[in-house]
């Protein structure tokens, strides 16, 4: 089960924290990886890992706010390997700041990255995957994304964006189905990355926060979402689309 030999994979900010624990759980499965970033330098780091583990990858650099550069490295890649199988849009910020002090610059940044960045790639890849019968897109989104989730301190335009892309994957989900693409989103809740690390807490608090909020009481690893990652990517997930996974340790059942 969960077999991605030979699949294409592209994920996108794959140099570091989340997405570089899917490029890497993504190949021991077999997967061919394409892994992309805004800057490249971090990204070839993560490709030496994958081929020194025997695997198979390739690195771009591709900033997910330039339609333009999204465009040339599927070009490329297509070049390249002739086909998309599976996409996994994580590439993301998260700026906290009081919502009175978030400025115009703020607030489209921060939205072009986590939700207009996804779009666009979600786009292209399903332009390629109507051409080859189908694949799966795999969105990263967030707990912190208001509806069934949490409101974040700091984060309104993290939120909006995170709770867009939920919106937005119910609507791919559906309009792309009778080409055979999967559309999904996984919400974490706090995972270890440099990116959890913005939230400004003291380690003690952040500590005493998780055991008080987080049933499992501690902050995930990231491959811990790789595991959920590698599962919609899977034949075995041939009938979920739509939908919206959490992997949060309990936070949002608590
Ligand atoms: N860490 C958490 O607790 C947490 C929780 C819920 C959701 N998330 C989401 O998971 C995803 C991965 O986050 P992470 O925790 O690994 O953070 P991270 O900061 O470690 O990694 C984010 C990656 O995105 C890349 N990136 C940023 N702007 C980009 C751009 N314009 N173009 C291309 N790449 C860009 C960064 O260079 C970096 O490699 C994000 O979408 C984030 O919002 C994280």
């Amino acid at each position: 089960m969960f077999n991605l030999k030979n699949k294409i994979v592209l994920v996108t900010g794959g140099k570091q924290g989340m997405g570089r624990a899917h490029a890497l759980t993504l190949a021991s499965q077999g997967a061919k990886v394409v892994v992309t970033d805004r800057t490249g330098e971090g990204c070839s780091v993560v490709v030496d890992e994958i081929i020194s583990k025997g695997g198979e990858a390739v690195c771009f650099k591709m900033d997910v706010t330039s339609k333009a550069e999204i465009d040339s490295v599927f070009d490329e890649v297509i070049k390249k390997f002739g086909r998309l199988d599976i996409l996994v849009n994580n590439a993301g910020i998260y700026n906290p700041k009081p919502a009175v002090e978030i400025t115009e610059e703020d607030w489209d940044n921060l939205i072009d990255i986590n939700l207009k960045g996804q779009f666009f790639c979600a786009q292209r890849a399903a332009k390629e995957m109507i051409k080859t019968g189908g694949g799966r897109i795999i969105n990263i989104a967030s707990i912190a994304s208001g509806g069934m989730g949490i409101g974040l301190d700091g984060g309104a335009h993290y939120t909006a964006s995170k709770g867009g892309v939920i919106g937005m994957t119910e609507a791919l989900a559906i309009e792309w189905a009778p080409f055979g693409i999967l559309v999904n989103a996984i919400a974490p809740g706090a995972i270890d990355t440099l990116m959890s690390r913005k939230v400004r807490l003291t380690e003690a608090d952040m500590q005493e926060f998780l055991e008080q909020r987080v049933p499992l009481k501690r902050i995930g690893r990231p491959e811990e979402v790789s595991a959920m990652v590698v599962f919609l990517a899977s034949d075995e997930a041939s009938y979920v689309t739509g939908s919206t996974f959490t992997v949060d340790g309990g936070w949002l059942a608590s």
